[in-house]
């Protein structure tokens, strides 16, 4: 039974790194206001090139901007990720310098307990309308699914919703009802696949990601994307991390480093291809987007 081991590891970091705990399987850490801000100007500078729309400073009229090239799917994954590219990758860079030096403020009181680090966070434009070629993939995030389904069973997710329709455009959460078995956590190349597990799982009520927040989650808790009737668009970041002696698959190792890079600083992120390259394939089913290109080079 490892609901327990996962408990007490939300309590172990939660208590570390001084976080503040939502349930026993979420805990979340609040940005420096200044510091998100920062952040969101990167995140929104990136995304203007990626979809090559005008830059405002203003969070609604960027999103009517991001809402008009919805289209434009030259950078943009069917699950909404943006995949960098050569011709804005010093912007992509300058987005990981935060992330980064988020990941270090969480962890600055004991980074110890972090082990692996995920160089290639999510930056991710989730439309208010789902985009058609998303609707009936095995991967969509919109059904309900553990990231242990393709990732290994002992990850934590790590979200952070940056701006737009954060209220009705967000994540909801599942947790066990009653017994946990570890069957729930078992590797599947198709998160339809696995939705029987939801049989053992019910809604956890009144607990909403915040904007400005990293809401660090462990595996068994299953989530999705939820949309109100008529929501807009909500730009986020996620990705996982690994806490304890635990790795990921296989396929996904080469995904982390054991330290946290000092990207922009003595480290770069080659993104590896360009727009008009034809778009790189995955390693397989269970490796990221930028996993046969993206390198890390040290200077
Ligand atoms: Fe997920």
């Amino acid at each position: 039974m490892s609901l327990k081991k996962r408990y007490n590891r939300i309590n172990l970091i939660t208590k570390q790194w001084k976080l503040k705990k939502t349930h026993s399987l979420i805990t979340r850490y609040k940005i420096d206001p200044k510091f998100f801000n920062e952040f969101k100007f990167y995140i929104k500078l990136y995304i203007s090139k990626a979809l090559n729309i005008d830059f405002n400073i203003n969070d609604k009229i960027f999103i009517k901007n991001i809402d008009k090239a919805r289209n434009n799917r030259l950078n943009i994954t069917p699950n909404g990720a943006i995949v960098p590219k050569r011709e804005f990758h010093l912007e992509y860079n300058l987005v990981l310098r935060s992330w980064c030096e988020l990941v270090r403020q969480i962890s600055k009181k004991k980074p110890k307990l972090l082990k692996l680090f995920r160089i290639t966070p999510n930056i991710r434009i989730k439309f208010g309308k789902e985009l058609n070629d998303n609707k009936n993939r095995e991967l969509s995030t919109s059904h309900p699914h553990s990231d242990a389904w393709v990732e290994g069973p002992w990850g934590m997710n790590c979200y952070i919703p940056f701006f737009g329709d954060t209220k009705n455009n967000n994540l909801q959460f599942y947790e066990p009802i009653n017994e946990f078995n570890e069957s729930y956590m078992a590797i599947s190349p198709s998160y339809k696949k696995m939705q029987w597990v939801m049989d053992y799982y019910k809604k956890i009520k009144k607990i909403i990601p915040l904007v400005g927040h990293v809401n660090l989650s462990d595996y068994a808790a299953i989530h999705n994307t939820f949309r109100n009737p008529n929501c807009g668009t909500r730009v986020s970041i996620d990705t996982t991390l690994f806490v304890g002696n635990y790795k990921p698959h296989k396929d996904r190792l080469k995904e982390y480093t054991d330290k946290i890079p000092n990207i922009g600083l003595n480290h770069f992120v080659d993104s590896g291809q360009y727009e008009k390259d034809k778009p790189a394939d995955k390693v397989s089913t269970y490796s990221h987007y930028t996993s046969k290109v993206l390198k890390l080079i040290k200077f």
